[in-house]
């Protein structure tokens, strides 16, 4: 039987479906793997980048750049990735540093008085990589993380102006449950905590 027009509308050729445009990169999936001191240089870089093309243009560029040579240093990240209680893992996509994800132990937030927490101290991933599912692939670890060490809750401060995140961790179950001020450079912003209660 030959195929009609509408055979083939519901029926691509494989090759169709399967093959990309030579201009377009066939997506894949990220490797996500624990940073070690060694890699501190590369991660700085990729958390600097990360920072600057979030905030740019959104606050005062004093402020932004004050912060990022305080704590986004080489120094700064290889300090933390060899204090224990701090957890960096790093998402690459085709070798490529795409994203990052800093979890960390050593903080309590107000209004969780009780019960062991972990906090999502950063989530970043680069705009050309964002939407491709490495947000939630980090976060994934992150929840996961959580559960196995028996923690109640993650939490984490965001901006409450950074719409998208804040829309981005509803998305994965996160609530606001207070606000906070951030130092950030010479001024004080206003954030949102955010909290997810882990279900067992
Ligand atoms: C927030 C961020 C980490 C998400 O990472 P990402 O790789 O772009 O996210 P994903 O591709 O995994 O998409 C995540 C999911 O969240 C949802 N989502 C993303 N933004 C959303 C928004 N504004 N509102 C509601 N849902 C949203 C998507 O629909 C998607 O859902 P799905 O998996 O059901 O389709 C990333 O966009 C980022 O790095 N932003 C800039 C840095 C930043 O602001 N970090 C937070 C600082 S506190």
């Amino acid at each position: 039987m030959r195929n009609s027009g509408l055979t083939k509308l519901f029926h691509p050729p494989l090759e169709r479906l399967f093959s990309f445009p030579p201009t377009m990169k066939a997506p894949s999936t990220p490797t996500i793997a624990r940073v070690t001191a060694r890699e501190a240089g590369s991660l700085a870089a990729l958390a600097r980048d990360s920072f600057l093309e979030t905030y740019g243009g959104r606050t005062d560029p004093d402020n932004l750049r004050l912060y990022v040579d305080t704590h986004l240093t080489d120094e700064r990240i290889r300090t933390e990735l060899e204090t224990p209680g701090f957890d960096f893992q790093l998402a690459r996509l085709a070798d490529e540093p795409a994203g990052y994800l800093k979890l960390r132990r050593d903080r309590r937030p107000k209004g969780i008085p009780e019960g062991n927490c972990l906090q999502v101290e950063r989530i970043y991933v680069l705009r050309r990589f964002q939407g491709s599912g490495i947000g939630s692939t980090l976060m994934d670890i992150a929840l996961r993380s959580a559960r196995d060490a028996g923690d109640s809750v993650v939490w984490l401060q965001v901006w409450a102006q950074n719409a998208e995140a804040i829309g981005f961790y509803q998305s994965k179950g996160f609530r606001i449950y207070e606000t906070a001020a951030f130092e950030f450079g010479n001024e004080r912003t206003e954030d949102f905590l955010m909290r997810f209660d882990i279900p067992y």
